[in-house]
């Protein structure tokens, strides 16, 4: 197991650095399951063009997940020689990660990824799997993309992989859609705040100890909110595709990889 560098908190304490107003829903019993439970997302025809397109990004740069939870893309990531760092705000997630081989190379600061700092300046901030939605405020959002951009060196770059608001088929006077089913599996959310864009996901899992319920609460968001989060922040549009194999972004489009860049150019090294 890596040892923590000074100001990085250790994950088998179970402390955190700069902890901010996030609740943690990724706790033991969750990480324990988090792998196996979202096989499909480990998959090499999903793990793959997702590494390859950061890898592109990050250039000979060095990477930051923020929310990097069991390492998904962060252990492949590292694998093909890009430095990366991680922000997580849960031990046990963190704790699968540096368990895993590979894990090791991955400095991870426990923290929230609103305010907690990781050392160094990066040339590639990403967010992936819809995560910026488990910050459940505006401000909260808003804070998350002031503090990829301070991580980011001149000409570094920010991407997020998030759904686009599935709004348009939620029918008057309802309020839950079923996005996901599946033998052993049921997924819906439940639209509770249409003011304050907040849902909560809802995940039944069927397995050989019965039936398994969580709830995850999240805020969801539009790609124009999220450019204007952005230019808060100082960093402009760069690209957007709906998915990670650069598939032009369109009306029709379900979720979306978008890439801002902070202005300048990358200082010799
Ligand atoms: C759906 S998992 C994604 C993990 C990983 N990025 C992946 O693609 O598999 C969400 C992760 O976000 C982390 N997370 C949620 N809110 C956070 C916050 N405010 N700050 C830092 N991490 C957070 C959770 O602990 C969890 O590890």
């Amino acid at each position: 197991m890596k040892v923590p560098a000074p100001g990085r908190a250790d994950p088998a304490l179970g402390t955190r650095q700069d902890v901010g107003v996030s609740e943690d829903h990724f706790g033991e019993e969750v990480a324990a399951v988090y792998d196996a439970d979202h096989e499909d997302m480990f998959a090499p025809e999903v793990v793959g063009p997702a590494v390859e397109l950061l890898a592109g990004l990050a250039g000979g740069g060095e990477a930051l997940e923020l929310a990097i939870g069991t390492g998904r893309l962060a252990i492949p990531l590292a694998a093909r020689g890009i430095p990366v760092s991680g922000i997580d705000l849960s031990a046990a997630m963190v704790e699968r990660l540096v368990a895993k081989p590979g894990g090791e190379r991955i400095a991870v600061t426990l923290g929230d990824m609103t305010t907690t700092r990781a050392p160094g300046r990066f040339a590639l901030v990403y967010l992936v799997f819809n995560t910026i939605g488990n910050l459940t405020g505006q401000d909260e959002q808003v804070a998350c993309f002031a503090n990829a951009a301070a991580h980011l060196e001149p000409g570094g770059r920010f991407v997020v992989e998030v759904g686009v608001p599935d709004l348009r088929r939620l029918p008057p006077g309802e309020d839950a859609r079923v996005f996901a089913h599946a033998p052993g599996y049921v997924g819906y959310d439940r639209y509770v705040d249409l003011v304050g864009q907040l849902a909560v996901s809802h995940h039944f899992v069927a397995g050989s100890a019965g039936l398994r319920e969580s709830a995850t609460p999240f805020r969801y968001v539009w790609p124009s909110e999220l450019d204007l989060m952005a230019r808060l922040a100082g960093l402009d549009l760069e690209d957007r595709w709906s998915d990670w194999q650069r598939s032009p972004f369109g009306a029709e489009s379900r979720s979306h990889v978008s890439v801002w860049v902070k202005p300048g150019s990358p200082a010799q090294k």
